[in-house]
């Protein structure tokens, strides 16, 4: 009993993206409204989760790192409880609990609501896994979104809009671990928008695999209506949204960019190659001509747009030659920033039955030839913007150091400037004196909105 009175501590370790921390801020939520408070570290904890990401194959390696690292820690404490979410969850589901002897509890991408439950089962000497194909009851959702706020939000926050993807690109896992696209209600994205920025938010990125997609199940809302909707929020300074898929990037969704002030004006278009006969297997829906004439229509309506993009390497079958074309699609495009990849095959996709794999060296050659290219292309974009004046959102001191304090621009590029500490959660205009490969500094102009010294 003397076990029971005592809180209860729980360990939650976030693999891959930014859909993944928002679901473990959510989750670390619904276990603080069931008495947990978190541990500092899975050795001091009674519950250690894994949020799991399986969209390549070294994210997939990681988690089973991290568990075989548990294994010890098991051992020591056999109360221990030790459960696997998220992606490689889904993915996995029992055969996880089947190589995993010491693991209590397997939930999938859409099982989180029901975690609390799932624990007193465990609790109870029951290994359990709960990975359901279709997504909870709307209702239960809904109930879980406005009964659990983020805990302690801060200056900026992530909000998720819409999950699972429906475009089942030949290499990609999501659509089979995620599931089929839904959105979610407009009314309830602009409640917890309500909430952050009650909390003190004051930047909002809104997340999505598609957020092109978007559509409110309730009054029909397309992604643009959803920003122009979310603009209304008072004390809500900054939206960004990610990701954006290039074959549906609609007019109105660049027109809310470059049209609404609260938009930044950032976006993440992933091309993936710059070979049509790439892009083709791949199953992209576009063409590179489409990809480059988004681009610059974009670039005509929103121009000072922070452009990023992905590339894979080494797709089954990429020659030298389709190679060279995402090379080239670089330098032509001019991205701010890049995420790079190594192909990996994937569970259940179509490009993992291809012929023509390549060796891991050929790859990794690829990759590093490319991320060389792209050093230089972010070196002269940020060397471009010497001189120019930024509207920089305080996030606090940089991270080396050096005294300086830091933010983000509008594009999303990182600004370090000297500046005092009590600038942090304001807007700061600061003029850009030296662009390097992944930041800018500059010189402190005043508050935002004043007037130029
Ligand atoms: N291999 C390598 N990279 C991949 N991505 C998705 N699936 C794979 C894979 N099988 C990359 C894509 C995507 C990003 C999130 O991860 O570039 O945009
Ligand atoms: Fe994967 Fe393609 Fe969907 Fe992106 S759009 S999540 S790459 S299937």
């Amino acid at each position: 009993m003397a076990e029971q009175a005592r809180q209860q501590k729980v360990h939650i370790t976030t693999f891959g993206c930014q859909m993944n921390e928002y679901d473990s801020s959510r989750l670390a939520s619904l276990l603080a409204s069931h008495g947990f408070v978190p541990a500092e570290d899975a050795e001091s904890a009674d519950l250690v989760l894994l949020n799991t990401c399986s969209v390549r194959e070294r994210a997939e390696h990681k988690v089973y790192s991290y568990l075989g690292a548990l294994r010890e820690l098991k051992q020591r404490r056999p109360g221990l409880l030790i459960g696997v979410g998220g992606c490689v969850a889904q993915q996995e589901g029992k055969r996880l609990l089947d190589s995993v002897p010491y693991l209590d509890l397997v939930f999938g991408t859409q099982a989180l609501e029901r975690v609390p439950e799932l624990i007193e089962e465990a609790r109870a000497g029951r290994r359990v896994v709960c990975t359901p194909g279709e997504p909870m009851p709307v209702g239960l959702a809904g109930a879980h979104e406005a009964d659990h706020p983020q805990l302690r939000p801060g200056l900026k926050a992530m909000v998720t809009v819409m999950t699972g993807c429906d475009n089942f690109c030949s290499y990609c896992v999501v659509p089979y671990v995620r599931g089929r696209e839904r959105s979610r209600p407009a009314s309830e994205v602009a409640r917890e928008v309500a909430q952050l920025t009650a909390a003190g938010a004051r930047e909002v990125t809104l997340l999505g695999q598609n957020v092109n997609s978007y559509r409110d199940p309730e009054r029909g809302l397309d992604f643009a209506g959803l920003l122009e909707m979310l603009c209304r929020e008072p004390e809500l300074w900054r939206l960004r949204f990610t990701t954006s898929h290039p074959k549906d990037l609609s007019p109105a969704l660049v027109e809310a960019m470059a049209g609404l002030d609260k938009v930044m004006e950032q976006l993440h278009l992933p091309a993936q190659s710059g070979s049509d006969r790439v892009l083709a297997a791949m199953k992209r829906g576009y063409t590179r001509r489409q990809y480059l004439e988004r681009v610059a229509d974009l670039r005509r309506r929103a121009p000072g747009v922070c452009l990023g993009g992905d590339i894979i390497v080494g797709f089954p079958g990429e020659t030298e030659d389709d190679f060279a074309q995402s090379l080239s699609l670089l330098e032509e495009v001019g991205y701010d920033f890049l995420f790079s990849f190594m192909y990996s095959d994937r569970p259940f996709t179509k490009a993992s039955k291809l012929p023509d794999k390549h060796l891991e060296a050929e790859k990794s050659r690829r990759l590093q030839r490319l991320q060389e290219l792209q050093r230089g292309i972010s070196l002269a974009r940020h060397r471009a913007l010497v001189g120019s004046v930024a509207e920089v959102l305080v996030e606090g001191p940089a991270k080396r150091g050096q005294g300086l304090m830091s933010g983000r621009e509008r594009g999303g590029r990182v600004v370090n400037f000297e500046g005092k500490a009590e600038l942090k959660g304001t807007l700061a205009r600061v003029r850009v004196k030296e662009g390097l490969v992944n930041s800018l500094k500059g010189r402190l102009v005043g508050p935002a909105g004043g007037v130029e010294p």
